[in-house]
């Protein structure tokens, strides 16, 4: 659509590495020193979803550089008996700024629910956390031509109760399953009529003007390749990361993706 062509450029174009259970804090320190100097003039926010373990140093490696740090879950309580579980708080005063919430992986292998989602959304935004809100169709709901249903339902519980103030700090990551860590990325085109889909429930559910603003990415087989093709898209602003963010020249070439064209 015109309007949402038009503030594409208003809105904050971000590639977010999902390095998913990859990297000993040793090897994550070697990736992130790699990293830093070939993203360092990035013109887009550049930030690395490392493993908890990771965390802290990835936080210390990174200071006073332009990458930040992000976790790829969080509890939604404070504090209390959830054996294994990290909190809100716990990864705020690390200095994380970032957590993914709902990806595919959790809703598939941990009983991840929009409901869970939900309380793990409001929780990181009450800590002061920004929220990357995974959401994305089974193949199977593809196939069924529910995808739309699919993604609807998801953004609607997975925001409930979440406040228009509140949604400047949220991200929404559209990460079809079927292309997750298969090497079958969407088109390009599909990427974009599911991102336009979500602004257009963003809009139903918070107005023209949130819905302009928010960054809507694209995840699934994202790579050096594709890149550029699905980032020039109206309403894909940036990209999350999982198998080509564990490889420092992969990483960096998306990065570079998302600067305009030389002419
Ligand atoms: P992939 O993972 O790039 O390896 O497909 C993306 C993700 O799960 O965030």
């Amino acid at each position: 659509m015109l309007l949402d062509a038009l503030t594409k450029g208003m809105r904050k174009t971000i590639i977010a590495g999902n390095w998913k259970m990859n990297k000993t804090p040793s090897e994550a320190t070697s990736l992130i020193e790699e990293i830093k100097p070939l993203v360092a003039d990035a013109n887009c926010e550049v930030i690395i979803c490392v493993p908890y373990v990771d965390l802290g140093i990835a936080i210390e490696a990174t200071r006073d550089t332009n990458i930040k740090v992000g976790a790829q879950n969080c509890h939604w309580a404070e504090s209390g008996a959830f054996t294994g579980e990290i909190s809100t708080g716990m990864l705020k005063e690390l200095g994380v700024e970032y957590v993914v919430i709902g990806h595919s992986e959790r809703r598939q292998y941990f009983g991840e629910t929009d409901e869970t989602v939900n309380k793990r959304v409001k929780a990181a935004l009450a800590a002061g956390l920004k929220p990357i809100v995974c959401v994305g169709e089974l193949l199977w709901e593809r196939e069924c031509n529910i995808t739309n249903e699919v993604i609807a339902r998801q953004i609607k519980l997975d925001l409930w109760d979440v406040t228009p103030e509140e949604m400047a700090n949220v991200v929404i990551a559209y990460e079809p399953v079927w292309a997750i860590g298969t090497g079958k990325t969407a088109t390009a085109e599909q990427a974009e009529e599911v991102c336009e889909f979500i602004r257009a429930c963003l809009k139903g559910l918070y107005g023209l003007e949130i819905a302009a603003s928010v960054t809507i990415q694209y995840g699934g087989s994202m790579n050096d390749k594709n890149a550029a093709e699905l980032l020039a898209k109206t309403n894909v602003d940036g990209g999350l990361i999982g198998g080509a963010s564990l490889v420092a020249e992969k990483f960096a070439a998306i990065v570079d993706a998302t600067k305009p064209a030389e002419y």
